[in-house]
C-alpha cells in the first residue's frame, strides 16, 4: 500500500483548528506532556502555515539537525557525576523532573544506561571467560543514573557532585513491590538492560529492564514443566550468580530518595517503557509492550488508588479486541501449569500464550495520543515474518475508558521508503499533538547495499505535524552518527527543550584505532554514546509556542 499523508492522518485523527481540546487526563501518560493550555486559533493557524525544511538521509558521522534546531551536549559516557560516579554507557530512555512546577528549569534528569559494548566498556576481546573486573567493569556501566540539572541562561548544565546524583547498577540493591519472594528474594541485586520507560503520577521515574536475557540467561519450561538455564550473551552468571528471575521487570525509582523498586505485579519479560494513565479514582493504568518478534501488549489495572501492586495484568487479544485477564485464580488454563501468581508474573509470556494473546511485530514504545486519547503504540519490524519496515498499532478502548476490557485495534503501516522512514521505535507527542518518533534501523543492517535499509541511512528523529500544509508528512527533523540510535526524547515542561539520546555511535568499530564513529569528536576521536539538549525555534512553533 502506498504511503499516504492523508491516510496517515485520519489513522491518527485530525487536530482540527480552533476545535483541539487538550483533555485533563493527561495527568501523566509516559513521554507526553501536560499540556499546560489550550492553543488559541491564531496560534493553530500559525502553525498551519508553518513550513519545516527538514535533513535529508545522510550516512555522515554526525549529529545534523533541520534549520531552526541546535543542540548541546549535556552529559556523556564517562563524565563524573560526582566524586565516585561516572555517567553510564549506551544512554536510552531520558526523563526530566522539574523540583516542582514554579521551578521548571532545576529538576532531576534520569537517563537509562541500556547495554554495554565490551570493546569498549570492559576491553573483552570475545576471546575466552571474562575475568571479574571485566564483568564488573560491563555491571557498573548499565542501569541508569539520576543527575540534577539546571537551565541558565538558555543553557542546560548538569550540577555535578549535587547531592542527588548517583548511579544505580547491576549490583544495586532494590525491592521487590511484591508479597511473595521471587526466586527466593524479596531484595535483589541491581537493574540492566534498562532500555525505554516512563513517568508516574506522584512524580518517579520507570525504568524498563528489556533484553535481561543477555545478562543472566533465560530459564525455559519444556512440556513437562522442566526448567533449564540458556546461557547469557555477557555471561554474567559466571562470576554472579543472580538468579534470572530478578531482572526483566519495570523499575519505580525516585530521585529525591534515591531509593528503587521493582513492579512485580506489572509482569515479567523485554519491557521496552511503561506508559501509565491515571483514573479518575486514582487508580493506576501501566501499558507495555514485550519487544520480541511475537510478544505482545500487556495493560496493568489497578484495583487501590495509586497502586502498582493491587491490581489485574491483561494480555491483548488484538484480534478480537479483548484484554485477556492473568489472574491464576480465576483462569482455569493457568492454574494447569503455574503453581501461583507469582509464578504466572515471572514467566508472563508463556502464560500470555496460553490465553491466546496475539503475536505482536515487536512493540517498542506507547504513547497515549493528547488529541485522542487512543493508545499508540510502535511494532519495529519482524523480519521474519517479511515486515522489514515496521507500523504504528492504534488502540481505541471501549468509550474511551483506560480500564475497559475490550478494545479496537488497527494498524498504519508508518514505514517504508515512500516516506523516507523505517523501524519506528521511541514516540513523544508535543503540545499540539504533532507526533514525535525515532527510527531503530539495526547497524548491522544500515546503510548495506544488501539490505532494504539502504535508503534511509543513518538512523533519524523524525516529525509528523497534525495540521496545517505538512501534515501527516513524515519529516526527518535530525540524523545520528554512524552506527548510532536516537532514543529516550522528552520534552522539557515548557516545551522549549527537547533532551535526546545519542546511542551507541561507533557500534560496529572492530579496531579501536580505526573507529566506524568518532562522535562527539572529543579530542580522542573515540565515539561516546551522549545525552544532548536540543533547542530552537523550531520546536517552539510545533508546540505553538512560537509566534
Ligand atoms: Fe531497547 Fe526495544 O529497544
Ligand atoms: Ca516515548
Ligand atoms: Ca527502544
Ligand atoms: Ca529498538
Amino acid at each position: 500500500m502506498a504511503y499516504s499523508r492523508r491516510k496517515f492522518i485520519s489513522f491518527l485523527g485530525q487536530a482540527s483548528v480552533g476545535a483541539m481540546v487538550l483533555p485533563p487526563f493527561l495527568a501523566a501518560c509516559g513521554n507526553s506532556n501536560t499540556p499546560k493550555k489550550k492553543a488559541s486559533p491564531e496560534q493553530l493557524e500559525a502553525l498551519k502555515n508553518f513550513v519545516i525544511k527538514g535533513v535529508i538521509p545522510s550516512d555522515k558521522d554526525d549529529l545534523l539537525l533541520a534549520d531552526g534546531l541546535e543542540y548541546q551536549l549535556l552529559l556523556e559516557w564517562k563524565d563524573a557525576i560526582n566524586e565516585e560516579d561516572y555517567f553510564g554507557f549506551n544512554n536510552d530512555f531520558v526523563c526530566y523532573i522539574p523540583l516542582d512546577a514554579d521551578t521548571p528549569n532545576e529538576g532531576w534528569l534520569w537517563v537509562n544506561h541500556e547495554y554495554v559494548n565490551p570493546f569498549f566498556v570492559s576491553g573483552y576481546d570475545g576471546n575466552g571467560p571474562k575475568t571479574k573486573e571485566q564483568v564488573d567493569q560491563e555491571m557498573y556501566n548499565v542501569g541508569g543514573s539520576v543527575v540534577r540539572i539546571r537551565k541558565e541562561n538558555g543553557k542546560w548544565k548538569p550540577l555535578k557532585n549535587h547531592a542527588d546524583n548517583r548511579r544505580f547498577t547491576s549490583q544495586t540493591p532494590i525491592a521487590l513491590n511484591w508479597d511473595h519472594p521471587v526466586a527466593g528474594a524479596t531484595e535483589v541485586r541491581g537493574t540492566n538492560s534498562n532500555c525505554s520507560g516512563g513517568i508516574t503520577p506522584w512524580n518517579t521515574f520507570l525504568s524498563c529492564e528489556e533484553n535481561y536475557q543477555d545478562c543472566f540467561g533465560e530459564r525455559v519450561y519444556d512440556a513437562n514443566n522442566q526448567a533449564s538455564l540458556e546461557a547469557s550473551y555477557y555471561g554474567w552468571e559466571q562470576q554472579y550468580n543472580y538468579p534470572t528471575e530478578h531482572y526483566g521487570w519495570v523499575v519505580e525509582v525516585d530521585p529525591k530518595t534515591g531509593t528503587a523498586q521493582k513492579h512485580v505485579a506489572l509482569g515479567r519479560f523485554a519491557h521496552e517503557c511503561c506508559t501509565l494513565y491515571e483514573l479518575e479514582d486514582k487508580r493506576i493504568v501501566a501499558y507495555s509492550g514485550d519487544d520480541k518478534a511475537d510478544e505482545h501488549l500487556y495493560k496493568f489495572i489497578g484495583s487501590k488508588p495509586g497502586s502498582l501492586k493491587e491490581g489485574t495484568l491483561y494480555v491483548a487479544d488484538t484480534v478480537n479486541g479483548v484484554w485477556l485477564s492473568m489472574d491464576w485464580a480465576s483462569q482455569p488454563k493457568l492454574k494447569a501449569r503455574f503453581k501461583d501468581q507469582t509464578e504466572v508474573l515471572v514467566r508472563a509470556r508463556e502464560a500470555a500464550k496460553l490465553l491466546g494473546a496475539t503475536p505482536l511485530n515487536r512493540p517498542e514504545d506507547i504513547e497515549i495520543d493528547p488529541i485522542t486519547g487512543h493508545v499508540i503504540v510502535s511494532l519495529t519490524n519482524n523480519k521474519s515474518k517479511g515486515d522489514y519496515h515496521g507500523s504504528l498499532l492504534k488502540v481505541v478502548e471501549k468509550d474511551g475508558a483506560f480500564d475497559a476490557l475490550t478494545f479496537t485495534a488497527s494498524t498504519y503501516m508508518a514505514g517504508g521508503e515512500e516516506n523516507g522512514f523505517s523501524c519506528p521505535d521511541n514516540l513523544a507527542f508535543d503540545f499540539a499533538g504533532n507526533l514525535w518518533m525515532t527510527s531503530d534501523i539495526s547497524g548491522s543492517a544500515m546503510n548495506k547495499e544488501d539490505k532494504p535499509y539502504m535508503a534511509f541511512k543513518n538512523n533519524g528523529l523524525f516529525v509528523i505535524p497534525r495540521v496545517g500544509a505538512m501534515a501527516g508528512k513524515v519529516i526527518q527533523v535530525a540524523s545520528a552518527p554512524r552506527d548510532a540510535e536516537l532514543t529516550g526524547p522528552w520534552f522539557a515542561p515548557d516545551g522549549k527543550t527537547l533532551f535526546l539520546s545519542v546511542q551507541h555511535p561507533g557500534e560496529q568499530t572492530k579496531d579501536l584505532s580505526a573507529p566506524t564513529s568518532t562522535w562527539p569528536h572529543n579530542p580522542d576521536k573515540m565515539p561516546k554514546p551522549a545525552v544532548v539538549a536540543i533547542t530552537g525555534p523550531l520546536i517552539e512553533k510545533m508546540h505553538l509556542l512560537g509566534d
